[in-house]
């Protein structure tokens, strides 16, 4: 798929954007601070409705405007109209000028995968980072596993609610509980089921994409959880085991929301032994692998994003990057000049100059 068009209005620092971007490679350059990123943040958060840099949408709206419109037309086997407007009074989606209720309708539809710098620290940050570089992709390949991931927070926000009021009110019921327990197992097993065969699926390719940009070393991942190999049966029996110690905490000692995944390179963690390159290295082979998975469930390539690519990597590596793409994927690359980059890559993509507050494209 590829985003054909993108019209922004009062986003970030665009009063008025009307641009169409190339199937193939995009390169957007520009000075530091004039406005790339908020470019490629608005096409992620026309796919996915927020944004990797902000939890607060207010920030997304131009200073001084009250309301920000982000629009986008989509090319898949068709072309559908994707809207967003940001006001003070939230966020309203739209397709095709159809309003879309439920955001969890709306984000399965432009499928995207982003890298940006702040990526890089993601092996050694702290393990939630980890799970949401999962979640955010396998949802965008699964309604169904959102919708768990949703059911999974709200049990284990009531779980750890009740056992507080449990511990200070001993004559309360414990059977309430067991209910949460059971529900939360039950759930907890499916995303575990999803985050297992995902990272199965990864790891078919990552150790082949990372030799083949970086030339030495073999990667793979792992993925740990409590829920590993254990049926229902043998994961309740724990939670009872550990129930009055949860009760003194008052909180879900167990359980996915604890999952976290591991890179191992040439049979050592990376986060333990590896330099910050090969954090880097593995991150941005990861989200290769990623995109091969996404073409496998959805039958279509995601839109790539990589923002700043060429301060975190040389030419060669992205040259290797951009042969295995093999111009099936819409690729957005962003950079502060193109004085440094390879003749025959400029060559093979569209370029886009951002200056004052606009853009403009400056080739083919
Ligand atoms: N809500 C907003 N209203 C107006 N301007 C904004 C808003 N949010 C951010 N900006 C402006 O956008 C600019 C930052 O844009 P952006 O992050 O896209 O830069 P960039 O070109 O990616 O820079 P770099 O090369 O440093 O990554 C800043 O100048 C900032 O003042
Ligand atoms: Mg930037």
């Amino acid at each position: 798929m590829y985003i054909e068009k993108l019209k922004l209005t009062n986003f970030r620092n665009y009063e008025s954007l009307d641009i169409s971007f190339s199937d193939t490679l995009n390169i957007i350059y520009g000075n530091n601070g004039s406005g790339k990123s908020n470019i490629i943040e608005a096409i992620y958060l026309l796919a996915l409705t927020k944004s990797f840099r902000t939890s607060s949408d207010v920030n997304l709206i131009k200073k001084g405007s009250s309301l920000a419109q982000i629009k986008g037309e989509i090319i898949t086997n068709e072309k559908n109209r994707y809207q967003i407007d940001l006001s003070n009074e939230g966020k309203k989606v739209y397709i095709n000028s159809d309003k879309v209720g439920k955001i969890s309708d709306y984000v399965t539809n432009i499928n995207i995968i982003l890298f940006n710098p702040l990526d890089t620290k993601i092996i050694n940050d702290a393990p939630s980072f980890r799970r949401k570089l999962l979640n955010i992709d396998i949802s965008q390949g699964s309604k169904e596993y959102l919708l768990l991931l949703n059911s999974y927070d709200k049990l284990l926000k009531n779980r750890n609610a009740y056992l507080k009021q449990l511990y200070l009110n001993g004559n309360a019921s414990k059977d309430y509980l067991d209910i949460l327990t059971q529900k939360l197992v039950k759930i907890g097993k499916c995303i575990n089921n999803y985050r297992r065969e995902y990272i199965e699926k990864i790891n078919k390719s990552i150790a082949k994409i990372y030799e083949d940009i970086f030339e030495y070393g073999e990667l793979k991942v792992i993925y740990n959880s409590s829920f590993n190999d254990k049926s229902e049966e043998e994961i309740l029996d724990n939670y009872q085991k550990k129930y009055y110690r949860e009760m003194e905490m008052g909180k879900t000692l167990s359980g996915i929301h604890h999952d976290d995944i591991e890179f191992i390179l040439d049979g050592n963690s990376i986060k333990d032994f590896g330099s910050v390159g090969q954090q880097k290295n593995a991150i941005i082979a990861f989200k290769l692998a990623q995109i091969l998975i996404m073409k496998e469930i959805k039958g279509e390539y995601p839109i790539l994003i990589l923002d700043d690519l060429f301060s975190e990597l040389d030419n060669q590596k992205i040259n290797n990057i951009i042969k295995m793409l093999n111009k099936e994927v819409q690729t957005f690359i962003t950079s502060t000049n193109i004085d440094n980059i390879d003749k025959m890559l400029l060559k093979n993509s569209n370029i886009y100059l951002v200056e004052n507050n606009k853009i403009e494209r400056v080739s083919n």
